[in-house]
């Protein structure tokens, strides 16, 4: 699978005017690869993620090029488009209290991924969600299929998130912040299960958060967003070893370093409008 965004600009049309939220967006998934959006609060990555499966809301407006496997999304159709959301690319969203039906049980949740893209067996079915229970963490304890989203805690649900977006076998996985609302721990051992899913399936990951160090563990690759602009991108290593952007020094810098004494304030970031 290879993923092209060329040129992708992003604005919304709200009462105050037209809002900017990308501008100019060009990078490239190779097959296989995991590639870390990272940025601010605000810098245009959810809005990036949601215009590669056509899910912004009504008020945006899109220009630019999204190709997957050199097939143009942005031309097909919204029929089209459904054979490819969760099949052939799956989602983990920002925020899973909302991406999780809390009134359908979780077992029900996962199969209805399975049947939006194929008809199976009952037995094959259970096959597949066995075999995607077991590559999410969830283990092999079938009754967790008859609770509700509210029965379980946080760090399962964001499990059952990555479920229903594995369960086709994607080649793609866009994973929105899938670790913020959850503890250090429980966020290394997702990131690691999403890392281990990769290596078996062999799928690509965009990768998206604000925790640079965190992407930086994971991805091979880097894209530094900054107020709706990727200011900078290329291997992981190149770029932490030699940032060239202010906006990726600032991160870098404010990290702690090893040894350091962390009684000590950290340094503040510099945010200056000539970043742009
Ligand atoms: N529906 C909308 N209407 C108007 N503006 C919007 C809408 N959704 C997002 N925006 C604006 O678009 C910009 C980019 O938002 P986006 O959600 O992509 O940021 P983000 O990088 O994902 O931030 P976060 O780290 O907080 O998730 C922001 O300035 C935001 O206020
Ligand atoms: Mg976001």
């Amino acid at each position: 699978m290879t993923l092209e965004i060329e040129r992708l600009s992003i604005s919304y049309r709200t009462m105050n005017g037209i809002v900017k939220a990308v501008e100019d967006v060009s990078f490239m998934i190779q097959p296989g690869q995991c590639t870390g959006l990272v940025g601010e609060s605000g810098s245009g990555k959810s809005a990036t993620a949601q215009a590669i499966l056509r899910l912004l809301p009504g008020n945006a407006m899109v220009t630019g090029s999204i190709r997957l496997n050199g097939e143009e999304l942005t031309a097909y159709s919204e029929h089209a488009l459904r054979a490819i959301r969760g099949k052939q690319i799956g989602m983990i969203f920002q925020d899973p209290h909302s991406a999780l039906n809390p009134t359908m049980k979780i077992g029900k949740q996962i199969k209805e991924a399975i049947q939006a893209h194929a008809s199976l067996t009952q037995w094959q079915m259970e096959q597949q969600v066995k075999k995607t229970m077991g590559l999410a963490g969830l283990g092999n304890d079938l009754s967790l299929l008859n609770l509700y989203p509210f029965q379980i805690s946080g760090g399962m649900k964001q499990r059952v998130m990555i479920a229903v977006a594995i369960v086709n076998q994607p080649q793609l996985l866009i994973a929105d912040e899938p670790t913020t609302a959850l503890d250090a721990a429980l966020q290394t051992d997702i990131l690691k299960e999403i890392k281990t899913i990769q290596d078996s399936t062999g799928m690509s990951v965009l990768l998206i958060s604000h925790d640079l160090d965190l992407v930086q563990t994971y991805c091979s690759n880097l894209c530094m967003m900054y107020r709706g602009r990727l200011v900078e991108q290329g291997p992981n290593a190149a770029i932490i070893n030699a940032p060239q952007h202010p906006y990726t020094r600032s991160l870098l810098n404010v990290r702690p370093k090893p040894g350091q004494d962390r009684t000590k304030p950290l340094p503040v970031i510099e945010m200056e409008g000539a970043f742009r």
